[in-house]
């Protein structure tokens, strides 16, 4: 039976019980308003764990935009039926005062990798992110930790936050998962209106379009591709798109420059901020 836990002393009472007898600890860190992008990251986790450990809370750390923060989905009664259904052992859904019982004051770097795409146009968000998973972390103590590839900047800067925090947490980066018409399954599509749904199917459809594209084209070339067909789409406002490499997430020039390049790109639909990303290449 899964257990929906409120404090962290709690959880740290239940969690000491699994790992005196020597069970392994997945942990699946959420905002909440569960899709089958989340329950990917928790059925590979309840694959790879003896118990795993979902955590479902909106970190206010994490909003630059109060709005946003305000109109985030939050439904903790489906998330519960969700993640029942699939295995999870541990809810944990703390208040906001439990997790910052006083404001967190850390002030984190991880140059170059949080002042380039979200970091320079969600100022705070990646400060924020660092604030509450390492909270998390301490607190679960899991030995491996699940992440979506498609916040894809987050998992490199999570990957650099355990290394110089020194948290022995094996971090595992899990694919994208879409919609069967290739829409970036995210919490915020159901703020999209059916016909803007409809609009955010471009970026999909532009991205895929652009690996072909990119086969036969400069990456200059692909950039403006991918750039022109968003701007050519009524009701979507491109932030950025930027071909970088995987690692250092910096802008590249040229195909040859790295063996690992990731397009990624933020816009807005209607008032709905998207991100999605794609691989043109991956020399594992
Ligand atoms: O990716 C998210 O949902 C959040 O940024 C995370 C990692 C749960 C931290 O609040």
């Amino acid at each position: 039976m899964m257990k929906v836990i409120r404090t962290i002393s709690e959880l740290q009472q239940e969690l000491s019980v699994q790992r005196d007898a020597a069970k392994s600890i997945g942990f699946v860190p959420t905002m909440g308003a569960l899709h089958q992008g989340h329950a990917s990251l928790v059925k590979r986790s309840v694959v790879e764990n003896d118990v795993t450990v979902v955590s479902v809370f909106v970190n206010p750390t994490q909003f630059n935009d109060k709005n946003d923060l305000k109109n985030y989905p939050r439904d903790l009664q489906a998330d519960c039926v969700l993640l029942e259904g699939i295995g999870a052992d541990v809810v944990f859904a703390p208040e906001v005062e439990e997790m910052y019982p006083e404001p967190d004051t850390r002030v984190f770097s991880f140059a170059p990798l949080d002042t380039v795409m979200e970091g320079g146009c969600r100022p705070g968000h990646f400060n924020g992110v660092a604030q509450i998973v390492s909270k998390l972390f301490y607190a679960v103590a899991p030995d491996k930790a699940y992440f979506g590839e498609k916040d894809f900047q987050q998992l490199a800067i999570i990957r650099e936050m355990v290394k110089q925090l020194d948290i022995k947490v094996e971090i595992i980066g899990c694919p994208i998962v879409r919609e069967e018409d290739g829409l970036a399954l995210s919490s915020r599509n159901m703020l999209l209106s059916a016909e803007e749904r409809e609009r955010a199917l471009t970026i999909s459809r532009t991205l895929f379009a652009s690996v072909d594209y990119a086969a036969s084209h400069s990456l200059a070339r692909t950039k403006s591709f991918v750039e022109e067909a968003i701007n050519a789409t009524d009701g979507l406002q491109l932030e950025y798109f930027q071909i970088v490499d995987g690692n250092t997430l910096q802008e590249v020039k040229e195909w040859g420059d790295s063996d690992y390049l990731v397009g990624c790109i933020a816009l807005f639909c209607g008032k709905i901020r998207l991100i999605d990303n794609i691989k043109y290449k991956e020399v594992k």
